[in-house]
């Protein structure tokens, strides 16, 4: 068994994240509306006939073999069709890590969509979403893409009209927080200033940009390091200072976006010292 594909692996952002309740598996129900971004990492996968996997990176700072999220995938994958093949799978990263954007899920969403297509084994979307659902809680987000609601452990998702035509600056501070530590922060507390997401659906269907812009909100923010709040406050003002829409910090950060009426507004913003990405919204890709 032999053969190369090419995969795109989009970023993602949470136009809003809402944290329920902390469940009995020591998960979170969460209710999220997701967005894909044409921000990816390119993931190269060759079949081999020896049964390894092998998962290089163009990054040396990030973990490789069955330490990396494709690695485990690729291991759940060949697992669940009972075949004896290998695969390397090469990531050239572009996504910024610890940035809250799934940039691991979306290589190991996009080994997954891969795999089931070299080896022409033809799994159903169930049976797709299911493998990417054992991988990760965003994974199943990463395979599916375009606009979503996600609930449950962030699995269960639920498509939703397509975002406006928009731009969206994506700004990456240096600091990175735990995902577990960001969690534990919300467990026993008052979350105060939750999205109202049904109201931000209606938005999404009535295609008012403005207004979504308005409503952009994630729990995560006031939970955040007082010196981290601060940088992702300041970042806010910064893109609204410059004519964004609104703007908000995605999953548990530490990326901050703006929306913007379109990506000429985006790039008019004055630039700030930490990376930053000009992007606009794509649509589902299975
Ligand atoms: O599912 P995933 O491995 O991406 O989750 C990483 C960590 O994030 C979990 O171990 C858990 O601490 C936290 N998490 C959570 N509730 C979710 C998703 C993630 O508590 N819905």
């Amino acid at each position: 068994m032999t053969g190369h594909l090419s995969e795109r692996a989009y970023a993602k952002l949470n136009l809003t994240l809402d944290v329920l309740c902390k469940r009995p598996d020591g998960y979170h129900d969460m209710k999220m509306i997701m967005q894909t971004v044409d921000l990816f990492d390119k993931v190269d996968i060759i079949l081999k006939d020896t049964p390894e996997i092998e998962v290089d990176i163009s990054r040396d700072d990030l973990p490789k073999g069955l330490h990396n999220l494709a690695g485990k995938a690729a291991e759940s994958f060949l697992s669940y069709v009972n075949l004896s093949a290998g695969v390397s799978v090469y990531i050239t990263k572009n996504i910024p890590d610890k940035a809250g954007m799934a940039g691991g899920s979306a290589d190991a969403a996009a080994v997954i969509r891969g795999l089931d297509r070299l080896l022409g084994t033809r799994l159903s979307d169930k049976e797709l979403l299911e493998l990417c659902a054992e991988v990760g809680s965003d994974v199943p987000f990463c395979l599916r893409g375009g606009t979503a609601l996600a609930t449950g452990r962030g699995e269960i998702l639920t498509d939703l009209p397509a975002l406006p035509a928009c731009g969206i600056v994506l700004v990456k501070p240096d600091f990175s927080v735990s995902t577990p530590a960001l969690f534990g922060a919300l467990d026993g507390r008052e979350i105060e200033k939750r999205p109202d997401t049904a109201a931000f659906l209606d938005l999404l269907k009535a295609g008012d940009l403005p207004g979504m812009g308005a409503a952009l909100r994630n729990v995560f923010e006031p939970v955040l390091p007082p010196s981290e709040r601060e940088t992702v406050n300041e970042i806010k003002a910064h893109l609204l200072r410059y004519g964004a829409l609104g703007s908000a910090m995605t999953g548990t950060g530490s990326a901050v976006f703006g929306l913007f009426s379109s990506l000429e507004a985006a790039k008019r913003i004055k630039p700030l010292p930490y990376t930053t990405f000009f992007v606009s919204p794509v649509g589902k890709n299975v």
